[in-house]
Formats: structure tokens, C-alpha cells, sequence
């Protein structure tokens, strides 16, 4: 019986026959491929389905990666002026923005960590750069929910330990607390790149600054640009975990861009050209991007997969940004891109992505979900950003209004966390007290 489950869970895998052929040249031979690659990305929502929450992906997909897939979509629509998904993407990315509109709702606010918060805040400083449609005056814009994430993490900023860095988890009670790592770091100095560029405010500039000098005080970024993962408070972040993940390369990567961008300095141009070159060298093979600590012997979890689709994305920025390294870069997205599409044909839709592109001999692999389609739509609309994307800053362009002071205004949330987690531990004394008296009753 098992093992005919078994068969007939695998059975789709013979119908695949060849996923789409693409030509990254060919402006709607790109377009058809993100486009159903877009679609079979939103069977995995969730707010299309009965008790399902707006902006939500399926379990066991965490709110975080809901943040970053809407940025996918809104890169879908930057790539080909398809807006089909538009009116989604907006109401999604303002549904989850919290009671206190910082990226903090409080069905997710006890388990976020600041890197969760980050790629939320990144989607909010894509949407201005975009010029996306802006909400409606009464709700927050996205330059502002931007800035509220930026300016929580600046609160956090914590030099109690190891002289600096933002912890991984916001409250002591996770587990990821003792831990300062490259993802949250990377995300917050890119998200500081971004704003500094957008509004022209030096104080940005100065806090990218900051953080880049201190991750590579601390190890995270080596001196051949290497970006490993991060390290202990526990030990004062004397030993560094050297795990070394796509796209914490390109977290840094595409923020030094935004700033060499931004000032025309040398030393950035410098800094992109040693994260480009480094991850040419660690995350390619034959010109394919892939996931090297987990791909090849399929160890990846569920966040996991995801990761390489948002270097795909990151070194698009990097080649807008800095448009020498555009001969370097596309190249390689090309035959990403042509490699990923002919992993996109599995599933009962015929259309479900793989996960292994390079190694997997053109075909779908049988792996399914979330962080293998989002990547993959990242890889294959890439050819097209590269082309479309336009990075606007607030003087040219871009028009969402910002609030210095957003994300300021209420109390600090480990504070509130902690009243959070008081009354939530009440409460299961007075049950557990209930139930007794009952017992003792009866
Ligand atoms: C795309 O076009 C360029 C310039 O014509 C060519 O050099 C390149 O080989 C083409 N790439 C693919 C994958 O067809
Ligand atoms: C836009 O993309 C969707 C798939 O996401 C597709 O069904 C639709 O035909 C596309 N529209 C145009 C005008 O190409
Ligand atoms: C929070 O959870 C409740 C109950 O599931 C749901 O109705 C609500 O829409 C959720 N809010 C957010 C912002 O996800
Ligand atoms: C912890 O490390 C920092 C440098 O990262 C150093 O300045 C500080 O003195 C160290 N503190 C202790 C207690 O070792
Ligand atoms: C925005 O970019 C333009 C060039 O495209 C530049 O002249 C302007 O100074 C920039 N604005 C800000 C606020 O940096
Ligand atoms: C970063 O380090 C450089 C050189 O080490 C220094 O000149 C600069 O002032 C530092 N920036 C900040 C914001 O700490
Ligand atoms: C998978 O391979 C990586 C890199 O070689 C290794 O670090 C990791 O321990 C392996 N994991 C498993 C589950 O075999
Ligand atoms: C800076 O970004 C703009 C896009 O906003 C791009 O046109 C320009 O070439 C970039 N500058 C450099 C030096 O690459
Ligand atoms: C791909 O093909 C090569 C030879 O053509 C074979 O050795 C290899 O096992 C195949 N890989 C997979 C994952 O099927
Ligand atoms: C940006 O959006 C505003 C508001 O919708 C609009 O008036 C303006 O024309 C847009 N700018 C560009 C460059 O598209
Ligand atoms: C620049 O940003 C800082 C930090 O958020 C803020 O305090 C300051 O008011 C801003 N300056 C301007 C001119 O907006």
C-alpha cells in the first residue's frame, strides 16, 4: 500500500517531459515562462482559501517568506508590465503591516526575528523604489513602513555585546537571541543603503556604513568577500559558524551597490565587484546558480530553498546600480534563467519547479514548494528585470512619502513583548488554577 502511494506520488515526475524552453533574448518567451511560474507561485497562497489569512502563504511557509514572495510579484511586474497581480501584492503587503504599521502584527510578533521584520521592510523600500501605487493617504506609505523597520533596528542595535551587530531573534525568549548573524546584518545595512539612496539622507549612509564596518570587524565578511553566517554572544563572537548561504552574499552585495550608486565612491565599486566575483566563484556551476551547503545532497528545508532565488534577484539590483558589472552579471543569469524554466514542469499542473537546475538533467527533480518556485521566478523573470527594472529615488521618480520618526511612536518591543508574554503566562496559571478547583471540586 505504501509503496503504491509512493508510485503514485511520483507518477507526475514521467509526465514531465521537458519544461519550458526558454529564451532569455526573447522578451515573451520570458514573459510566458515567469508568467505561469507567477500563477503555480499562488497556488501556494493562502488567503485564496476558505479561513485563510490576506498576504499568507500555505504551511508550513513562514510570514517572513510571505514578505519576500510578494516582492517576487512586484518584480513580475517591474520585468513585464504585467499587473495582473498588482491589486494583490498591495493588499497584501498593507494587510500584514501590523497595529502599529512596523511590520510587527501580533499574530507573528512572539516568533519574528529582526531578519523576518527586514525582508517585509525590504518589499516596503522595493514598492517606493518602484514607484508602486501608493496607498491611500490614511494608510502607511511605503517609504515610511520602510523606514519604521530601519529605524526598530537601529533600537536594536546592541553594543552591549561583541561591540555592536543586531541580534538574529527580537525577544530573549527565542531561541536565535545569543545569535548575531550575517542575514539580519546583511539585511539591515542593505535596507540602509536603499533608504540612503532613496531620500538622500546622510544618516543612512552613516548607519550602512556602520554596520558594514562592524560585520567585517566581527567575520562575517572576510576579506575576500566571503559572507559567512554568524556568531555567538555567548563567547562574545569570538568563533564564527562559516556556513556560507547565497543570499547573505547577496544581502551585502546589493547593498554596496545601492551605495557605490549613491556616492559614486570608489571604495564601493570596489566592495560590489569582490561580492560579485566571490559569488560567481562559490554559488555557480557551468554559469548555473545553486545552493552549495544543501543542494547537492538535498538537505535544504523549507526557508531554505528560497535563498538562491533572492541572490538571482540581488544581483539585478547590483547590475542596475552598478552598471559595470552588467557584462559580468547577465550572462550568468541567462543560462540560470534557461536552466531553472526546464526544471518547471512537475506537479499535477505540469508546471510545479524543481529545485536542482544544474545537475538535474533538464528536468523536474520531484521537489515542490514555495522556496523552489519563488526561486525559480526570480531566476527565470531575471533576464526581463535586468532590462525593465527601474530604481527610482524620492527627486526622480519615486513618490511614496516618508516619516523620519515612523516606527517610533510606541513603546519599545521588547518591552512590549515582554507584557505580552507576562499576560499570556497568566492567563495559563488562572486555566491551570480553574481546571484544579474544578478537580477539587468534583
Ligand atoms: C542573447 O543575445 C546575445 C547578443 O545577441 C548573444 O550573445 C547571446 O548568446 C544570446 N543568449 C542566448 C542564451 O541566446
Ligand atoms: C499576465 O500574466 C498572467 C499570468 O500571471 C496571464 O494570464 C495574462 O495573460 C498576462 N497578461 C498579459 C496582458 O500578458
Ligand atoms: C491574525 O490571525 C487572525 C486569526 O487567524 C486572522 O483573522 C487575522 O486576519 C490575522 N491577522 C494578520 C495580520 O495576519
Ligand atoms: C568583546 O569583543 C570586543 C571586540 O569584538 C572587545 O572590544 C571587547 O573588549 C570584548 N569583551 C570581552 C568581555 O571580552
Ligand atoms: C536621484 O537621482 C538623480 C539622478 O538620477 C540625482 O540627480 C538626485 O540627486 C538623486 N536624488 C537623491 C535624493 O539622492
Ligand atoms: C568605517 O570605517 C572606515 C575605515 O575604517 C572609517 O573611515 C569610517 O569612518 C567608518 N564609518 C563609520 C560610520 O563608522
Ligand atoms: C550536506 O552537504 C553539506 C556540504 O557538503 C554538509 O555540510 C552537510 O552536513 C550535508 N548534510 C547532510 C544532511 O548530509
Ligand atoms: C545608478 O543607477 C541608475 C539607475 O537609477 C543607473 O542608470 C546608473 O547607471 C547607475 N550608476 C552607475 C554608475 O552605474
Ligand atoms: C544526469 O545525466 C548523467 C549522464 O548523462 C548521469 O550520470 C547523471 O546521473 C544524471 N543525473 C541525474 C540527477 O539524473
Ligand atoms: C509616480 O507615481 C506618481 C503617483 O502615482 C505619479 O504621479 C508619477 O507620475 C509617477 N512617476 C513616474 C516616474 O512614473
Ligand atoms: C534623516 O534621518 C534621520 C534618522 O531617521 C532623522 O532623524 C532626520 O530627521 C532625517 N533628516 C531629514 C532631513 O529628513
Amino acid at each position: 500500500m505504501y509503496s503504491l502511494l509512493i508510485f503514485l506520488l511520483s507518477f507526475p515526475s514521467f509526465l514531465c517531459i521537458k519544461g519550458f524552453m526558454l529564451d532569455p533574448n526573447d522578451t515573451s518567451s520570458v514573459d510566458e515562462a515567469a508568467g505561469v511560474v507567477a500563477d503555480g507561485l499562488l497556488n501556494y497562497y493562502a488567503g485564496y482559501k476558505k479561513g485563510g489569512t490576506i498576504g499568507m502563504f500555505l504551511p508550513p511557509a513562514y510570514w517572513w517568506e510571505a514578505g519576500a514572495a510578494w516582492n517576487g510579484l512586484l518584480n513580475r511586474y517591474l520585468s513585464t508590465g504585467n499587473s495582473t497581480y498588482n491589486d494583490l501584492v498591495k493588499t497584501s503587503m498593507l494587510y500584514q503591516v501590523g497595529e502599529n504599521s512596523d511590520y510587527m502584527p501580533s499574530n507573528f510578533s512572539t516568533s519574528e526575528g529582526n531578519d523576518d521584520q527586514a525582508f517585509w521592510g525590504l518589499a516596503a523600500i522595493s514598492a517606493a523604489e518602484a514607484n508602486f501605487s501608493n496607498p491611500n493617504a490614511d494608510e502607511p506609505q511605503w517609504l515610511e513602513l520602510a523606514q519604521s523597520v530601519f529605524n526598530q533596528q537601529v533600537n536594536r542595535w546592541d553594543g552591549s555585546k561583541c561591540d555592536g551587530g543586531i541580534r538574529w531573534q527580537i525577544t530573549e525568549f527565542n531561541s536565535g537571541f545569543d545569535y548575531k548573524n550575517s542575514v539580519t546584518n546583511g539585511a539591515f545595512f542593505q535596507l540602509a543603503a536603499r533608504l540612503a539612496r532613496f531620500t538622500g539622507n546622510d544618516t543612512y549612509t552613516q548607519w550602512a556604513e556602520k554596520v558594514y564596518n562592524w560585520s567585517i570587524k566581527v567575520g562575517f565578511v572576510h576579506e575576500d568577500y566571503t559572507v559567512f553566517d554568524g556568531t555567538s554572544t555567548k563567547d562574545n563572537c569570538s568563533s564564527i559558524e562559516t556556513t556560507e548561504w547565497t543570499y547573505n552574499s547577496g544581502l551585502y552585495m546589493a547593498g554596496a551597490a545601492f551605495l557605490y550608486n549613491h556616492t559614486g565612491s570608489s571604495i564601493w565599486r570596489t566592495r560590489t565587484e569582490g561580492f560579485v566575483n566571490k559569488a560567481i566563484d562559490s554559488f555557480f556551476h557551468n554559469d548555473v546558480l545553486y545552493e552549495p551547503v544543501c543542494e547537492l545532497n538535498g538537505s535544504c528545508n523549507y526557508d531554505q530553498t528560497s535563498f538562491k532565488g533572492f541572490l538571482a534577484r540581488f544581483m539585478v539590483y547590483t547590475a542596475q546600480m552598478a552598471s559595470y558589472m552588467l557584462p559580468k552579471i547577465e550572462p550568468l543569469l541567462y543560462k540560470t534563467a534557461i536552466a531553472a524554466a526546464k526544471a518547471c514542469c512537475g506537479g499535477h499542473d505540469g508546471v510545479t519547479c524543481g529545485f536542482q537546475w544544474w545537475w538535474f538533467n533538464d528536468t523536474w527533480d520531484g521537489l515542490y514548494g514555495l522556496g523552489e518556485q519563488l526561486s525559480a521566478l526570480e531566476a527565470i523573470q531575471a533576464p526581463l528585470l535586468l532590462k525593465n527594472i527601474h530604481i527610482y529615488n524620492s527627486t526622480d521618480g519615486g513618490s511614496s512619502t516618508g516619516d523620519p520618526m515612523a516606527g517610533l511612536y510606541t513603546p519599545t518591543v521588547s518591552f512590549a513583548m515582554t507584557k505580552f508574554t507576562i499576560e499570556k503566562q497568566h492567563w495559563i496559571l488562572l486555566i491551570i488554577s480553574l481546571v484544579l478547583l474544578l478537580l477539587v471540586a468534583f
